[in-house]
């Protein structure tokens, strides 16, 4: 493989099928990045950005992080969730504002969650988040996975309480449910590949750029493009 061969390779950037792909898509198109490439995608995966320097890889959150860490995308968006959830070593680099939400501890909206002696069960599609959170509060819970609506299981009776995302709390009042403590602010990351941040630094460093004015013009303040490049 020679080095001129390596340079010309798009860059690869994963992102999470829905939501944030549309957002990102805008970010995208605001950074001045021609996106037409994935207009009528159809079942499509990778899609042609930039004039063909970038390719948009559309993958389930989850396996973002799985692709980013083991270099065959070099960059992802995914919300901090996927990224506090799942043992990982990449650089998280910029918070790019949308995407925002939490993820709280929550429970029956009547229900002192933290009364009793008895060991409280918790169901939840972020077991690890979850186990830290208790953990730190040195608290012994059972945690019990969930794939989706999470906040089935206290109604069902399988949980005292869930660890879930919560944007506009809809969810958890039409169920009875409420917020009961804040474990974090989440939003959307951009995430690059330890190795593809060394290798390919000054491509990388354009297209966080880019986005991070993009996502200024924007409005997006408080941090939210912000890139963190420590370490890098
Ligand atoms: C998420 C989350 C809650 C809901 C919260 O679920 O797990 O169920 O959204 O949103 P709200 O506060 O605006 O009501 P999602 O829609 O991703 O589906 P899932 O539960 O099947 O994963």
């Amino acid at each position: 493989m020679t080095e001129g061969w390596c340079v010309m390779k798009p860059l690869k950037i994963a992102v999470a099928k829905g939501r944030l792909e549309e957002e990102t898509l805008a970010l995208m198109e605001k950074a001045g990045m021609d996106c037409s490439g994935a207009e009528d995608k159809g079942r499509k995966l990778i899609l042609p950005i930039d004039q063909g320097r970038l390719q948009l890889v559309l993958a389930k959150a989850a396996d973002i992080v799985t692709y980013v860490e083991h270099g065959v995308c070099d960059m992802g968006v995914v919300g901090k969730d996927t990224i506090m959830e799942s043992a990982q070593s990449l650089y998280e680099v910029m918070d790019l504002g949308f995407g925002r939400c939490r993820i709280m501890l929550a429970a029956y909206q009547d229900m002192d969650f933290y009364q009793g002696f008895g060991v409280k069960t918790v169901a939840t599609k972020y077991p690890n988040i979850a186990r830290g959170f208790f953990e730190r509060k040195a608290m012994d819970v059972n945690i019990v996975k969930i794939e989706g609506s999470v906040e089935l299981a206290p109604l069902l009776g399988l949980a005292d309480g869930i660890v879930d995302i919560v944007e506009t709390g809809g969810t958890l009042k039409a169920n009875g449910l409420e917020e009961k403590e804040l474990i974090a602010h989440l939003s959307a990351r951009l995430v690059v590949n330890v190795a593809s941040m060394k290798m390919r630094k000054t491509e990388i460093e354009a297209v966080i750029s880019r986005l991070r004015d993009a996502g200024a013009e924007a409005g997006l303040t408080e941090g939210a493009v912000k890139a963190v490049l420590a370490g890098a």
